[in-house]
């Protein structure tokens, strides 16, 4: 078992490897770039965009409306599409909307009346924009779902995104492989040596289509642990709707971590906090820092996104594993159907069939996600290009 990990982690080191040769430049700038300074990371890019001689995006608008600034993986999202539109002569509208719905559906209907050939969407609310997105739709405007799945809506022409039910099944994986009691790696020996572990789980915004999808990759590999008693959810908060956190908000995982401890805790450790995103982890953290969990007890925690920060708590013990989503290679998918929509050429797909939107299947791509710790960080991201280890050592 720990072998074929071994190899699937070293295949996919491999190609991240022989990505980051032919990826974006700017990339690892962008990754370097903090909450503050998205503009700094979006004109980092541009000095690419004067260097390129592809000029087939010339003459046209792309408008790309983010989510936030709050978290950092969206700001490399927004600064590496940039980057990789201006490198193909496009002109690019950048918005961030900082999980306000309100303002990411101003945002768009101002993208719509400027006169955007193509508009580029990660929802903050999926279901939120169907009214927007009609209208683009009316005005001959092509949209592109990013990252984020847009429901109810046969407006949109693409999907780029990670496997996103992938991603559930990758912290999955890992929480059974490398869970440890007494000595015992694995869930299978914990449960071979008659012990059980305590587990919480702190999952993604019910108002997205990911969250959910990771929530049943996830489930899929644990679910026998509950079954057979290894796992134990002392809270019994075990449902997406009893674990969701609207908006992905960092503070609600921690006030949620927080009550756990105290309420269910009292007597014995947490060993595993299945968390969705990094954020989550930052706020895990600190809850246990503040119940006085030390190195000794200190349990499992999962992550989402590689973020800088989560990286260096990774290497320093804080954080046990993260999951890395290359975001150039994403921004590179997307601008292959921004091109398709816009130039009439044939962007790469590799889903047909998973993301039914409630109107229509959305022909996706696909990225894969690749489990980060501390054993396979320096291969996968540091050799990736994603960090330099001085950024990591800071
Ligand atoms: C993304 C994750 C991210 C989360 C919170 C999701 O839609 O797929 O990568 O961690 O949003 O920002």
């Amino acid at each position: 078992m720990k072998k074929k990990l071994l190899a699937v982690m070293l295949t996919a080191a491999m190609a991240v490897t022989t990505l980051a040769g032919c990826g974006s430049g700017a990339a690892s700038d962008s990754a370097s770039t903090d909450a503050g300074s998205t503009e700094a990371a979006a004109d980092a890019g541009s000095s690419d965009a004067a260097a390129s001689t592809d000029t087939s995006g010339s003459g046209k608008r792309v408008a790309v409306a983010m989510p936030t600034q709050s978290s950092e993986r969206w700001i490399n999202d927004g600064a590496n599409m940039k980057t990789q539109l201006e490198a193909k002569g496009y002109t690019v509208d950048l918005q961030y909307a900082e999980d306000d719905v309100q303002a990411q559906v101003s945002q768009i209907e101002n993208m719509i009346a400027a006169g955007a050939d193509c508009l580029v969407i990660a929802a903050i609310d999926s279901g939120a924009l169907v009214n927007v997105e009609e209208q683009a739709k009316n005005a001959g405007i092509p949209i592109i779902a990013y990252d984020r799945l847009l429901m109810d809506t046969d407006a949109v022409s693409y999907y780029a995104t990670f496997d996103n039910k992938g991603v559930g099944t990758a912290i999955g994986k890992y929480i059974v492989e490398n869970a440890t009691k007494n000595g015992n790696k694995g869930l299978e020996a914990v449960s071979g040596a008659g012990d059980k572990m305590n587990i919480e789980l702190l999952m993604g915004s019910p108002d997205d289509n990911n969250a959910l999808m990771l929530y049943n990759g996830l489930m899929e590999e644990l679910q026998p642990y509950f079954d057979n008693g290894t796992l134990v959810c002392k809270s019994g908060r075990t449902s997406f709707d009893d674990t969701c956190i609207l908006r992905w908000s960092q503070e609600t995982a921690q006030q949620n971590m927080e009550n756990y401890l105290t309420g269910f805790y009292s007597d014995e450790d947490i060993d595993i906090v299945a968390s969705a995103f990094d954020g989550f982890a930052y706020g895990a953290k600190a809850a246990l820092e503040g119940a006085g969990y030390t190195a000794d007890n200190w349990p499992l925690i999962t992550g989402q996104d590689a973020e800088l920060m989560a990286v260096k708590n990774i290497i320093g013990g804080s954080q046990t594993m993260s999951i890395y989503k290359d975001t150039r290679l994403l921004a590179e998918k997307c601008v292959t159907m921004v091109e398709a929509v816009v130039n009439g050429a044939q962007p790469e797909i590799n889903d047909t069939e998973q993301y039914n939107n409630g109107k229509i299947v959305v022909p996706s791509y696909l990225c894969t996600p690749v489990a980060v710790d501390v054993d396979n960080y320096k291969s996968i991201i540091v050799d990736g290009g994603y960090y330099t280890e001085d950024q990591l050592a800071n």
